[in-house]
């Protein structure tokens, strides 16, 4: 190719057969042997794809397999009751995609009768998938000749063909949907689309690229142009938002208080520790706004009793300090019915591992566990003479 400059290249049909030989030779031999590659069911792969969402391989694989050995086919997921797709989906987070996978199912079931549909149409219809999703979907499954686009394909792209724009912005998405449209193999799309993602995630790696191993190189605008450091563009700096809050572990013997989360909530389905976001500093007031928001979310009196843990956790773009104290009921304002009104629930502290918990909430509940059952004995101060 003639020096250009970087960026404004066009790729010749020579360039382009170039690279799909070079990807498809190299993915044959370096493939990593991964459990959805062992299928072209596509509800298998659809599961991948929706695992691999913000996730990375090593963790989504032991997920997929218990997930896929518990629901092996679209009806069967459609059939589960949401509390285990949650449950099976915990530690993975982005909970959102488990209900919508769940959701979607259920739509497989009544819309095309349990078989996931074939066409692009109506595979971007169903809940939480979007375009690269379903060209992951039937490309890989059905070597249908659709592109895909997702955080190693944008930074291999935009270092092949040297795009020094703004990866994120609308026009810099735009752009790079065209190329890998444009670099589509007339066949074996599926294999091609992988081999674009392997290289992505194993050799074109964000910070340092080993282009020596690089299938690719010969090809590589970045490389050409001594770029590949600078190619993609760093993103603005995400703004995180520091959050206190506070759990509330309030026993009954040898059970605790659980309340189901809402929907439009952070952990909306799983299960918690009555939790909300604290506010002021001094101890005392605390202690009243603990009782005050107990009562106002499951509708019990209690009284707060000293500090359990403290754990930091960051989730999207929340740092979040959790305070978790512990509280002893002092009355049910109300029925019992209240408590179920409200979502919340006593559960025997043995029984924690069946109901899926935030992160926050299942290292709560691992404490718990590891504690003797009987409840923690009192300060010297207050015991009976
Ligand atoms: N990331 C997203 N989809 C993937 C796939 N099918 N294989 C490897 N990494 C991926």
């Amino acid at each position: 190719m003639k020096d250009r400059k970087p960026g404004t290249e066009k790729h010749s049909s020579a360039w382009r057969r170039s690279l799909s030989k070079k990807l498809l030779v190299w993915f044959q031999q370096h493939a990593r042997d991964l459990p959805w590659r062992q299928t072209r069911d596509l509800y298998a792969i659809w599961i991948s794809e929706i695992m691999l969402q913000q996730t990375q391989v090593a963790t989504v694989v032991p997920y997929f397999q218990r997930f896929l050995a518990r629901f092996p086919d679209v009806k069967t997921l459609a059939a589960a009751d949401e509390h285990e797709v949650l449950k099976l989906w915990e530690g993975l987070g982005y909970y959102r995609r488990a209900r919508q996978l769940h959701a979607a199912a259920r739509k497989i079931t009544s819309d095309h009768r349990g078989q996931f549909p074939t066409s692009i149409d109506a595979v971007r219809s169903l809940p939480g998938i979007g375009r690269y999703t379903a060209g992951a979907i039937l490309s890989i499954g059905l070597d249908q000749r659709l592109p895909i686009l997702e955080a190693n394909t944008i930074r291999l792209l935009s270092r092949l063909t040297a795009y020094r724009g703004d990866v994120n912005s609308g026009a810099g998405r735009q752009r790079l949907w065209k190329i890998a449209e444009a670099i589509l193999p007339k066949h074996e799309c599926g294999a091609f689309n992988q081999a674009l993602m392997e290289v992505g995630s194993v050799i074109c790696t964000p910070r340092s690229p080993a282009c020596s191993e690089c299938p690719v190189v010969a090809l590589c605008g970045a490389h050409r142009n001594q770029l590949v450091v600078k190619i993609p563009r760093p993103a603005k700096s995400k703004n995180y938002e520091n959050v206190t809050e506070i759990a509330v572990i309030i026993r009954r013997g040898i059970s605790v208080l659980l309340r189901q989360c809402r929907p439009g909530e952070r952990w909306a389905g799983l299960w918690d520790f009555p939790r909300f976001a604290a506010a002021g500093e001094s101890n005392t007031a605390l202690d009243r706004q603990i009782a005050k928001r107990v009562r106002d979310l499951v509708g019990l009196s209690v009284v707060a009793n000293g500090p359990f843990v403290t754990l930091k956790h960051g989730v999207t773009r929340f740092r979040i300090t959790l305070h978790a104290y512990e509280a002893e009921v002092k009355s049910t304002i109300g029925s019992s019915g209240d408590l179920t009104r409200s979502g919340a629930r006593w559960v025997k502290i043995g029984a924690l591992a069946d109901y899926p918990l935030s992160v926050t909430g299942r290292k709560i509940s691992r404490l718990l566990l590891s504690e003797d059952f009987t409840p923690r004995k009192r300060p010297a101060s207050a015991a009976q003479p």
